[in-house]
This record gives structure tokens, C-alpha cells and sequence, in this order.
């Protein structure tokens, strides 16, 4: 069971960040931020490292029309039942609470954010938001091509699509599914229409498709396309193990023994390591969450489909905001609970075998 704290009414805020206490011995050595418990009661979305908090990852639902090996469990997951989903009016509202608070940044994702119907009107009513700068999406892209016109028009301008091999036959071993010609055509379409780059993600796994690296680094040399290799990582159910991890350092040597790489500058709260190969059109990027955390410029929050507040993707607490709003909370309820809960995240995740072993949500129901 994930550890929810409910707010059951507006008198109980104080006792709902109960067990989320960041604290001197949580800063790990080495660690480049100071902890000060007064800088996150200046800001709503300040935690005592004095991280600012302007991303919002927002997922939409739980469920995909793909089963990816490493995201969804095995066994049936218990979905939430849709009454205990945010509404689109609870979305958007929170949407605008925070984008007032300072969040710059909005990501659709899921399970696959475009099987929610009305994925067009939330992004629109959030596309307008005063403030907001960039409305991406995280995307497996098989319903893309029906839904990009209107989406582009709300003002989705950053787009992730999820590709983790180049052939159609291990498509359907990974994804459990078919569909790469759709997935293909998607990442066709979003060139076309003028995304630049198109960041496509691949969850690089060893004896699954660690031998695609040199292929997928080829394929940026003509295309806008950021290639963004994604570090193997653990959530319930998904059976990690330290020997399908492929780290990135054994990546870049493997992609350095036939492409030079150039690092190139990364934006401040960049989880991506960018490199490029002289004189191609695109980029590789990787995430390495396992082997290099990037806790200290950590400026994300998320925020599940059932309206739990996350901190951290590796930390098991949460807030329901959900129960916030149907206790009757006001705006400034809300701005005080969703403080509270991020002023009080901790330092960093721990370290990736404690993570293997912790208990935390099947990545399908976070949305990376
Ligand atoms: C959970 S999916 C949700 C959005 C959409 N369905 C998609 O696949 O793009 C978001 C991202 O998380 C990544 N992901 C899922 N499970 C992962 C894992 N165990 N380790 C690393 N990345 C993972 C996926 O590859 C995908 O790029
Ligand atoms: S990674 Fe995305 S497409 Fe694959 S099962 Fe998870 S949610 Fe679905």
C-alpha cells in the first residue's frame, strides 16, 4: 500500500504531511544544497533545500493501450474506479493553482494520456493559463495522428514519444502489443508539423535492446530527433534487477566506439544529459536516475490521475489533493497543503537497491 495521507477536512493540514519530514541527517554528504527549513515557508513551491518547484507532471490516467515489460506489472492491476479520478474542472483547477504559484512547465502524461477522452479540452483550458510556458506531452503516440491537430492548437509545444527499439518485431516484444508503424508515423507527423526537436524516449534494457544503441544514434543524423536513453529503473512489479541495467557509462562506450559524442549544455533543471555527434541534425540525451541522480536541480512535482500529490518519483508519500478539493478545501487550502507537502521533500532518493526494495507505485500509475 502506498502511504496516502487524506485530508478529511481543512483543520486537518497539519497532520497531513504528517511522516514526510525532511531534516538534517536526510541531506546525504556531498550533497551541493544547504537545508534550511525557512526557505519553503517562503514560497509555496520551495522545500527546504530552496529548490523551486515550476514542473508539473500531470497524469491524465492510469491505463495504456501498450504493456511495456518495464512499466506495467505482470499481474492485473486494481485501476482506480473513475469516480476516484480527478475530474477534467479538479485537473484544471489545480493546473491553475500551481501555474499561479509559478510552475512555467506542464507534462500530460499517463498510462497513455491521449485515452483520456477530453485530453483536448483540458490541454486547451491549460494552454491558456497566463504563465505557462511550455505544455508538453508524454506519449506512446498511437493515437497521436487523430488528436495532433487540436492538441497543437492548445498549445502543446514540447512533445515525448516513446520508442524503445527501431524493429517492428521487438515492438511487440516489449510493448506485449503491435503498433510500430503507428508509433513511426506519429514521430513523422510531430517533424512535419514542426516540432524541433521530436524527444523520442527508450528505456534501454540489457538482452532487450541495449544492441539498438548505435542504430537509434544513426537515426539523428538527418532527423530533429533528441534520442533521450532512459537508465532502467525499479517500481512494483516491473522485476528490475541490477543485470538488465545498462548504465550510462556502458552506453556512451558502447555509442562512443562507433560515434564520437560532444557534450552540449544542458538547461538548469535538465534530468537529460545531452550529447550530440559532430554534424547530425539531432541529439542523444540519457537519464540516468540509477547511476548519477539529479536530485539537487530537481524542480518537478507530479501529480497522479487519482489527484495524489508526488514529491519525488522515488518517494512513496503522497497528499491527496483529491480529498482536498471534495472536503470543500478553498484556493488557499490548497496552496497550504501542496506548501506544506513540498517544503517538506526530502534531499534526494535513495540509492537504486534501496529503491528496488521500497515501495512505491507501478510506473504505469506515476507517468514517469
Ligand atoms: C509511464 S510512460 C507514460 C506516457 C506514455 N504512455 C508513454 O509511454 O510515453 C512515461 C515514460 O516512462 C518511461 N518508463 C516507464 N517505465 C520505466 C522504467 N521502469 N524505467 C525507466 N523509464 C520508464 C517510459 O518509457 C515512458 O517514456
Ligand atoms: S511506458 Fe507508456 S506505453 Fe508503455 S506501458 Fe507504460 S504507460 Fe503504456
Amino acid at each position: 500500500m502506498i502511504h496516502e495521507l487524506k485530508v478529511l477536512s481543512e483543520g486537518d493540514i497539519p497532520a497531513l504531511t504528517e511522516g514526510m519530514q525532511a531534516s538534517l541527517e536526510d541531506v546525504p554528504e556531498g550533497f551541493g544544497l544547504a537545508y534550511d527549513p525557512g526557505q519553503a515557508q517562503q514560497h509555496m513551491l520551495a522545500d527546504g533545500f530552496g529548490r523551486r518547484h515550476t514542473y508539473l507532471r500531470i497524469s491524465l490516467v492510469e491505463q495504456c493501450n501498450l504493456r511495456c515489460r518495464y512499466c506495467m506489472p505482470d499481474e492485473d492491476l486494481a485501476w482506480t474506479p473513475d469516480e476516484q479520478l480527478l475530474t477534467d474542472d479538479e485537473i484544471i483547477r489545480l493546473a491553475r493553482l500551481f501555474v499561479e504559484a509559478g510552475v512555467t512547465k506542464i507534462r500530460l502524461t499517463g498510462g497513455e494520456p491521449l485515452l483520456r477522452q477530453g485530453v483536448e479540452q483540458i490541454a486547451e483550458a491549460i494552454g491558456v493559463l497566463p504563465g505557462l510556458e511550455t505544455l508538453a506531452l508524454t506519449t506512446n503516440g498511437l493515437l497521436l495522428p487523430k488528436k495532433f491537430e487540436r492538441l497543437q492548437q492548445a498549445g502543446v509545444n514540447l512533445l515525448n514519444l516513446s520508442l524503445d527499439t527501431l524493429r517492428a518485431d521487438r515492438f511487440e516484444q516489449i510493448t506485449q502489443r503491435r503498433g510500430f508503424e503507428l508509433v513511426m508515423r506519429a514521430i513523422d507527423e510531430a517533424m512535419d508539423r514542426g516540432f524541433d526537436p521530436v524527444k523520442v524516449n527508450c528505456v534501454v534494457m540489457r538482452g532487450v535492446n541495449e544492441d539498438e544503441l548505435v542504430d537509434f544514434v544513426a537515426w539523428t543524423e538527418h532527423q530533429p530527433i533528441e534520442v533521450r536513453f532512459i537508465e532502467f529503473m525499479p517500481f512494483d512489479g516491473n522485476r528490475w534487477d541490477d543485470t538488465r541495467l545498462v548504465s550510462f557509462q556502458e552506453m556512451r562506450d558502447r555509442i562512443e566506439a562507433v560515434y564520437p559524442l560532444e557534450r552540449r549544455t544542458d538547461g538548469p533543471n535538465e534530468t537529460s544529459k545531452t550529447y550530440q555527434v559532430p554534424g547530425f541534425r539531432g541529439r542523444v540525451g540519457f537519464i540516468t536516475s540509477m547511476t548519477e541522480h539529479f536530485c539537487e536541480g530537481c524542480n518537478r512535482l507530479r501529480l497522479t490521475a487519482d489527484g495524489n500529490l508526488k514529491v519525488c518519483l522515488f518517494g512513496r508519500v503522497e497528499v491527496s489533493l483529491r480529498d482536498a478539493i471534495r472536503a470543500g478545501a478553498t484556493d488557499e487550502t490548497l496552496r497550504e497543503v501542496i506548501g506544506a507537502a513540498v517544503g517538506r521533500k526530502h534531499a534526494r532518493h535513495a540509492g537504486m537497491y534501496a529503491l528496488a526494495e521500497m515501495e512505491n507505485r507501478p510506473m504505469i500509475t506515476i507517468g514517469g
